[in-house]
């Protein structure tokens, strides 16, 4: 018998929800983006993200259902991202499951965002099975994770300032490009030259795992103005190549060199950024290159929505590891073992 799981994701802009069997089996996964709202103000408005969830809560969930061709009644539990993000945002969705889990009298299960993003990647992959290392790149998040066992987390590294799809985003902005920047800025830069312009990469010693990017962003903004201010043409392409050039190299580096200190030899890359073609086909490359399987989801599993959250609490399940109906949202919190 199959467990099917109903999963619930609405940490930032994004009201998803899903319907997922056995951890992997995805029956539906509904996802409503909020980006075109947000798009005038050049990011997310906490308050307006809340209330567009409120909004929408009620009929992506009965979506999912409807398109998972299961009775309510079918399913064994919910499961909803407990945090981090935004708290307004996050208590819509927790509310929103309490009351599902309350009324079909089946487990509730809180799930943290970013091992959801993590197994986005081991659900997709065939037969990928722990020990793996992972890059999570995200709108919030830089992180390389070291995860030996289903549901064990060992965080080897995370960004010091900006998150890499922050930075992102930052320069895609300053470039004259539209909120989220990520994939706007990576199709710019398919007419660049990477090698144009040499932007620092910021390494912070041969031990570290950990990423800085603020110096990366000055550096490509100082450019940017200096040009303006000397009324000089810059070629926008080779900036932008260039810039993804200097990001990806210490991001793909370090996590290939994670994998080798752990002696891992599988590896995902998952989170907003990892939709970036540039950046899987450098990864892929540097993987290939030490004998290690490297794995992205599709672009659907690497933004934000459900069915990746409905797969981390296959495992939770299993373990009967449930959540009381008091659970709690949280703005910010470490990924800790599920
Ligand atoms: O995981 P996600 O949907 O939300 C967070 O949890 O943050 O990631 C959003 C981030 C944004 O910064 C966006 O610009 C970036 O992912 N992104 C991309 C691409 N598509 C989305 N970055 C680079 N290349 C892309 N194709
Ligand atoms: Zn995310």
């Amino acid at each position: 018998m199959s467990v099917h799981i109903l999963a619930i994701e609405s940490s930032c802009d994004e009201t998803s929800a899903a319907v997922v069997d056995d951890g992997r089996k995805i029956r539906s996964n509904i996802i409503y983006t909020q980006i075109a709202t947000h798009k005038a103000y050049g990011g997310v408005v906490p308050e307006i993200a809340s209330r567009e969830h409120l909004r929408k809560i009620s009929s992506v969930v009965k979506l999912a259902l409807e398109e998972s061709g299961l009775a309510p009644s079918s399913l064994d539990a919910v499961a909803v991202t407990k945090g981090p993000g935004l708290i307004g945002s996050l208590l819509v969705g927790l509310s929103y499951a309490k009351a599902v889990a309350e009324t079909l009298e089946i487990p509730l299960i809180g799930v943290h965002h970013l091992s959801g993003h993590l197994y986005g990647g081991v659900m997709s992959a065939q037969d990928m099975e722990p020990p793996l290392c992972a890059l999570i790149a995200s709108g919030g998040h830089s992180s390389i994770v070291y995860m030996p066992e289903h549901l064990r987390f060992e965080v080897m590294g995370e960004t010091r300032d900006d998150a890499a799809g922050e930075v992102l985003d930052k320069i895609a902005r300053s470039l004259g490009l539209p909120y989220p920047g990520g994939a706007a800025l990576e199709r710019l830069a398919e007419g660049g030259d990477p090698e144009a312009i040499d932007f620092p990469r910021a390494w912070l010693g041969p031990d570290s795992y950990d990423f800085s990017f603020s110096g990366l962003k000055s550096h490509v903004l100082n450019y940017l103005n200096r040009a303006a201010m000397k009324n000089e043409e810059v070629n926008k392409a080779d900036v932008a190549a260039s810039f993804q050039q200097a990001l990806f190299e210490v991001l793909s580096k370090k996590t290939i060199r994670a994998c080798k200190e752990r002696g891992v030899k599988q590896l995902i890359l998952s989170g907003g950024v990892a939709a970036n073609g540039r950046l899987k086909s450098m990864m892929a490359e540097h993987a290939e290159a030490e004998g290690i399987r490297f794995h992205a989801p599709p672009k659907i599993l690497c933004t934000d929505n459900a069915a990746m959250i409905g797969s981390v609490a296959y495992y939770k399940y299993l373990k009967k590891d449930f959540n009381s109906i008091s659970l709690n949202a949280t703005a910010n919190m470490p990924l800790q073992n599920e």
